[in-house]
């Protein structure tokens, strides 16, 4: 066949079809159909009834898409050691947090505090008539419509969770005819989406409802437009502080070179605060080990990259989430997040790594994952910056991506063992490795 050139037919009923007819229509557009089909197989469990959780998880799943699972372990928080599981593709990241985990476990470790434990989401309402009467409407019904969800947050409250406040905003400056019903939950030890999202639609319901029946209202009046009911990723009341301090002077080997390093270390994240484009990538780092735990725990990283970046820009411009001062001789680095994360419900007791993942940190609440993801970006963004002040960061970098080139240029066991050795000592760069390999082979 020819080429394919990223124009493929409509299909139709295309999610109805057998696993095995959607591999056969989607490899059609590869040139080498059969070797498509079998990296599909490849990837795919030999045991069929994991592989088959897998296809339950979503809608037309032809295989499995890996990615490596590390451990970093010697992390020493709130003066517990845990071993933190994180699944990413970067090649330095492990190795970052395990050397930073290293490195402040000497020093008292990470301290980690929860701020606040709340989420929250909306329903978002268009009401044309006057304000006043739909505030008498919402004082009057407020009891009922939270009543209303009682079946719905009933073991959630059993738990000690559920609805903790309800208002009514009025953004009529901002859109005609625009309110809210605001809502806050407490969700325990659970992510709470299902929870939350079920329990608006349920207050949108009997909003409409108790509005068609309250007398006060024009006939118009009780017509309220539910637009959608939603919770919101932004949880800046859901919030976990993390931070390591020492005596500057411990820092690094010699007294010098950390005055030195610890006072570039703080002008580094202060042109993180100051300085958008910097502000990014700095945090970028950070959300390489919150991600990579957030996804070995099962939990959603679009949400809590969403809500991360949001909170970045809570003060009207992009800043760096850390922080790091010198005062009285000592050095201070913390980082405030906001991460809405689950330990119970979603993925944790049906995907097996998940599985395995809550085990290996000790079946933690929501508090404590919380403070593991929030360490592990701040151990992240230390090793970061660290390196950026000190030997810059390919070195580090281009040491761990050594083993993707050589896999890259088809490197034998015997040719990998060679160049590790040969690059203890000199610089990486696809350049110095394919120049490297060249030299070998031609012996
Ligand atoms: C690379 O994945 C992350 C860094 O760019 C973060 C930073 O610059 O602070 C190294």
């Amino acid at each position: 066949m020819e080429r394919n050139k990223g124009n493929h037919k409509f299909v139709s009923g295309f999610s109805k079809k057998t696993k095995a007819a959607k591999i056969a229509w989607v490899t059609q557009h590869f040139a080498e159909q059969e070797a498509a089909q079998e990296v599909l197989n490849a990837y795919s469990h030999a045991d069929t009834s994991r592989q088959n959780l897998h296809d339950d998880f979503i809608e037309n799943a032809v295989a499995n898409f890996y990615l490596p699972l590390g451990v970093a372990p010697n992390f020493l928080i709130n003066n517990k050691v845990i071993t933190i599981p994180m699944a990413i593709e970067e090649s330095s990241v492990v190795a970052a947090a395990a050397n930073a985990a290293k490195f402040w476990s000497t020093k008292g470790g990470f301290h980690a505090r929860i701020l606040g434990v709340e989420k929250v989401g909306h329903v978002h309402i268009i009401f044309d008539g006057d304000t006043a009467k739909l505030q008498h409407f919402f004082e009057a019904h407020k009891e009922d419509l939270i009543r209303s969800t009682e079946a719905i947050t009933q073991n959630m409250r059993s738990r000690g969770g559920g609805i903790t406040a309800v208002t009514l905003v009025d953004k009529t400056p901002l859109l005609a005819g625009y309110f809210q019903l605001d809502v806050r939950f407490n969700t325990q030890d659970a992510m709470g989406a299902n929870f939350i999202n079920s329990c608006l639609e349920q207050l949108a319901a009997s909003l409409q409802e108790l509005a068609k029946q309250y007398s006060p209202f024009s006939k118009a009046e009780k017509e309220i437009e539910v637009v959608m009911s939603i919770l919101s990723n932004y949880v800046p009341n859901c919030l976990v502080e993390v931070s390591v301090s020492c005596p500057v002077n411990t820092l690094l080997e010699t007294p010098e070179e950390s005055t030195l390093f610890a006072e570039k270390f703080v002008q580094a994240v202060r042109i993180a605060e100051i300085e958008p484009y910097r502000a990014v990538t700095h945090n970028k780092g950070i959300m390489n080990g919150v991600d990579a735990v957030v996804i070995a725990s099962g939990n959603d990283f679009r949400a809590v990259e969403a809500g991360v970046h949001a909170y970045a820009a809570k003060d009207g411009s992009y800043r760096s989430l850390s922080t790091a001062t010198i005062k009285d001789g000592v050095f201070h680095f913390s980082l405030t997040l906001p991460l809405a994360v689950g330990t119970v419900g979603g993925l944790t007791k049906l995907h097996p790594m998940v599985k395995w993942s809550h085990e290996l940190m000790g079946f933690p609440t929501a508090e404590e994952l919380m403070q593991i993801i929030a360490v592990a970006g701040l151990a992240q963004n230390f090793a970061a910056v660290k390196s950026l002040v000190t030997t810059g960061i390919q070195q580090g970098h281009m040491k761990m991506h050594l083993l993707n080139i050589l896999n890259q240029l088809k490197a034998t066991a015997v040719e990998k063992k060679a160049a590790i050795d040969y690059f203890k000592t000199n610089p990486v760069s696809h350049h110095t490795v394919t120049a490297l390999l060249e030299n070998l082979r031609a012996k």
